[in-house]
């Protein structure tokens, strides 16, 4: 890339525009040419709310920032911008507008890093829109080896990782979710979110059962999360096993029930599980100990305090006569069905064509992996990424992560802006 070269001969304002090289990225952005012909029109002002400086760089600005970079910068950033260093990203070829803004970010603390704070606290703004035009005009570091990326990315489908996790539940509760043992519940039909506040409970003691404790224990959120989406993901059916109860009855006493628990036991509300098709054993037992208060809940304490022994059989036996329905279910989307989503903003396989946006291709892995999990715990304060980075899973950022470091950077296009 060969940075803008203006004569040092005095030019009227029209030739040096015409002669002037404007950093235009890729191709066909109509709306930027036109932004950048009426800027380049008028003589450049030294207004500091402009953002899109950087892309109109002279070489001789371009040179200053070489000084810049190599002095201040290289250190971390390697000599060409292209880092070798973990956690810290490339910056050559990134989109001018972009670098120059982020730097300011970290100058006033909007963007929190100490390191990159203390790097660049003493900078003035005109040496920001160098050194952003430099590192913007170099060339962009080469994708990352398939071998490397294949090493951090964990190209886990969550649906499968949930089966293979759910096999040490198999023997109690069934291979699908539908339970042949009676005191032990069937798991579908569940909202995934009750089924993750379920295993958290026990997991902290506030709902008591030692085994499914010790099972809580040794399960990691992820593995939660998985579990719950492969069971919401069966298809339901009632309880295999045997009760005594008398359903009729059940049925006009579980009218009381029905505003949490949903007609016929098939819950809407992510916070009430369903109950049809359940065990009639379990849901016994469960009534049990939310009135002895063994299970606490103050609702259910409530809603089974004045409820004997039959009638709480007979409950048990209407609900587990009712057919279970699949709980709503957002299908994790594919790496694939990501990538379309993240381009729509940071340009075909991460090459941004917005001075503004962030280029992603050919980006260090762990650099990407650790800004999306700033954006998720809002260490990195974005409101756009942090809506978009909000669902993915660890599995969804790892391998995003390695898809972008794998792909090819493309550099800027340097387009010559015609003179009028
Ligand atoms: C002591 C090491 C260090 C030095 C020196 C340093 N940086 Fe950084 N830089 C970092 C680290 C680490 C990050 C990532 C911070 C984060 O996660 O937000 C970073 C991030 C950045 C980013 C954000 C890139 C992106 O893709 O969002 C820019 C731009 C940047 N540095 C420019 C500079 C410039 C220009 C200089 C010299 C004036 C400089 N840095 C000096 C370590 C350094
Ligand atoms: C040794 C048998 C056994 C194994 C193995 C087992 N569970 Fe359980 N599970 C139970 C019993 C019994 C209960 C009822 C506990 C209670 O009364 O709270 C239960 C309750 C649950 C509940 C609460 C359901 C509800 O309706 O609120 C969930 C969720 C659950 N188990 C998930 C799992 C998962 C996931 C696994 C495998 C990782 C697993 N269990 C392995 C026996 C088992
Ligand atoms: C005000 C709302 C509300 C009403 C009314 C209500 N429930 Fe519940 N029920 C809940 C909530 C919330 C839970 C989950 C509590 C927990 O996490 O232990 C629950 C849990 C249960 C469970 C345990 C399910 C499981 O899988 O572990 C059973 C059984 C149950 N309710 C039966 C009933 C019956 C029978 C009635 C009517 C007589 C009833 N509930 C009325 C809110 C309600
Ligand atoms: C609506 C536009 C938009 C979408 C869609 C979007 N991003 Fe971003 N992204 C941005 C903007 C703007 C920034 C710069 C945020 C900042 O200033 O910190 C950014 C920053 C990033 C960064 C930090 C880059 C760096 O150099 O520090 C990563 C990584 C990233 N996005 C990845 C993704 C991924 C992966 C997706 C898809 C899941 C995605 N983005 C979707 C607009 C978007």
């Amino acid at each position: 890339m060969t940075p803008n070269p203006r004569g040092s001969q005095p030019e009227s304002t029209c030739t040096r525009s015409a002669a002037r090289m404007t950093r235009l990225i890729a191709t066909g952005s109509l709306a930027l040419l036109v932004a950048a012909t009426t800027a380049a029109a008028q003589p450049r002002k030294a207004n500091p709310s402009d953002d899109l400086r950087p892309a109109y760089a002279t070489s001789a600005d371009v040179a200053e920032g070489k000084r810049v970079a190599d002095g201040l910068c290289a250190r971390c950033h390697g000599v060409a911008g292209i880092s070798a260093t973990s956690g810290v990203p490339h910056v050559a070829g990134q989109r001018p507008s972009y670098l120059y803004t982020k730097i300011k970010a970290y100058q006033s603390g909007a963007r929190d890093d100490h390191t990159m704070e203390g790097a660049v606290k003493f900078l003035n703004d005109d040496a920001l829109v160098k050194v952003a035009a430099y590192y913007a005009s170099l060339e962009p570091a080469p994708p990352a080896a398939a071998e490397a990326a294949s090493k951090v990315a964990a190209p886990l489908d969550p649906v499968a990782a949930g089966k293979a996790a759910a096999g040490a539940c198999a023997g109690c509760h069934g291979e699908t979710g539908v339970t042949a043992t009676s005191g032990t519940p069937s798991l579908i039909g569940f909202d995934e979110k009750y089924f993750v506040a379920a295993m958290n409970a026990y997991k902290s003691g506030q709902r008591q059962h030692d085994m499914m404790k010790m099972v809580a224990m040794s399960s990691s959120d992820t593995d939660i999360k998985h579990l719950a989406l492969f069971y919401a993901l069966q298809k339901p059916s009632p309880a295999k096993t045997p009760s005594s109860g008398n359903v009729a009855a059940g049925k006009a006493a579980s009218a009381a029930c029905a505003g949490c628990h949903g007609e016929r036991g098939v819950s809407t509300n992510a916070a009430n599980p369903s109950l049809a098709g359940q065990d009639a054993e379990y849901f016994a037992a469960a009534m049990l100990a939310y009135k002895n208060g063994k299970r606490s809940e103050e609702t259910m304490k409530l809603a089974a305090a004045s409820l004997g022994d039959a009638a709480i059989a007979d409950l048990a036996a209407y609900f587990a006569a009712q057919q279970p329905q699949q709980p709503k279910v957002t299908k994790p989307l594919t790496l694939a069905e990501w990538v379309q989503r993240c381009d729509r903003c940071h340009g075909i396989n991460g090459n941004s064509t917005d001075p503004r946006t962030p280029a992603i291709a050919a980006q260090r892995i762990e650099y990407l992996q650790k800004a999306l999990k700033a954006y998720q715990g809002n260490q990195r304060r974005n409101s756009v990424m942090a809506a978009m980075s909000a669902s993915l899973t660890d599995a969804d950022v790892a391998s995003l992560a390695a898809f972008y470091a794998r792909q090819k950077a493309r550099p800027f296009v340097f387009v010559m802006i015609p003179s009028n």
